[in-house]
């Protein structure tokens, strides 16, 4: 399974050259940030058998991810959801399909009698985690420290294609959600080469949520990342036609990314980039294209082919 080393494509966006590091090319069980985020659970070996315990939305790339990960391991995984559609039941597709394949189960919160109106991770700490040494808890998202073991891998890789281009110093970018994956780099070239930085933006939540998630994870603010600002506040998972547009717009160039937090990343990278034309730039690739499986169905819906 290749795990590491994906390729650096670039492409002409705009009339800005952009490098693109192919995270999506991973495997296509275990791309993307995830397999980048959950590389420590892969490679290393724990006793006995383990049950992964993990919440989130029924389409989550997580969901997906860690079901991949069960399988590969031999693992059971339970992910609770604090409610599933009826239609995605009826007619499963994308991550929640294919994560019940991998023989995950999937717990429907709202249907649990014993709920009482507790939040999912209140329920889970509640009811579900015993402290057993059976259970592997992966907060939502992957947000974990675990997750700096495989960031900092896609980070040397980073740095040793930086040396190989002859640069002196780059601008890595991708779009946040926890945070996780743009903190950990940015931790990583502070301490393995300074003239790397990390540029992101804040797509689920605020700029100011995103920078709490950063102090959580590391209180030391040389190792945050850069907020840049979205010209536009936009809500997470709701479809926009600009969305859209990038979207498509960049799968002329030969790539497809995904549509929760690609388009507004690519967005955020342009308006920059109006302002720093010439910057090198390396955006980081981060999978998830199984959603696109439930989220192009919606797009198409509501703005034509
Ligand atoms: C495709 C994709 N991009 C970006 C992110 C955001 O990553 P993070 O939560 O590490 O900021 C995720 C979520 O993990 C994702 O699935």
């Amino acid at each position: 399974m290749k795990l590491a080393q994906t390729p650096v494509h670039e492409i002409l966006l705009d009339d800005h050259c952009v490098f693109v590091k192919r995270d999506d090319l991973l495997h296509p069980e275990f791309s993307g940030n995830k397999a980048r985020k959950f590389a420590y659970f892969l490679e290393n070996e724990f006793e006995g058998g383990k049950t992964l315990v993990g919440y989130g939305s029924a389409q989550a790339n997580s969901l997906y991810s860690m079901s991949a990960l069960a399988k590969i391991k031999g693992w059971k995984l339970r992910f609770y959801v604090d409610h599933i559609g009826s239609y995605l039941v009826e007619n499963p597709i994308g991550n929640y399909r294919a994560a019940l394949e991998n023989g995950a189960k999937i717990i429907n919160l709202s249907q649990c009698e014993d709920r009482n109106n507790r939040d999912s991770l209140t329920y889970l700490q509640q009811c579900v985690l015993t402290g057993d040494s059976e259970q592997l808890f992966i907060p939502e998202g992957g947000r974990c420290l675990y997750a700096e073991h495989g960031v900092r891998q896609l980070a040397i890789e980073i740095i040793q294609w930086k040396r190989q281009q002859g640069l002196s110093a780059l601008s890595v970018f991708l779009p946040s959600g926890t945070g996780t994956t743009a903190l950990f780099l940015q931790k990583s070239f502070v301490e393995l080469d300074p003239n790397i930085s990390v540029y992101t933006c804040a797509v689920v939540g605020g700029d100011e949520y995103l920078s709490k998630q950063f102090s959580e994870l590391a209180p030391n603010t040389a190792y945050h990342p850069v907020i840049l600002p979205s010209r536009k506040r936009y809500h997470f998972g709701k479809l926009y036609s600009e969305f859209f547009k990038i979207w498509r717009q960049l799968k002329e160039t030969g790539i497809e990314f995904e549509l929760l937090y690609d388009p507004l990343g690519w967005i955020v990278l342009l308006d920059y980039l109006t302002e720093n034309s010439g910057e090198k730039i390396l955006y980081i690739h981060q999978g998830g294209l199984l959603g696109n499986q439930s989220m192009l169905p919606r797009y198409k819906r509501k703005f034509g082919e």
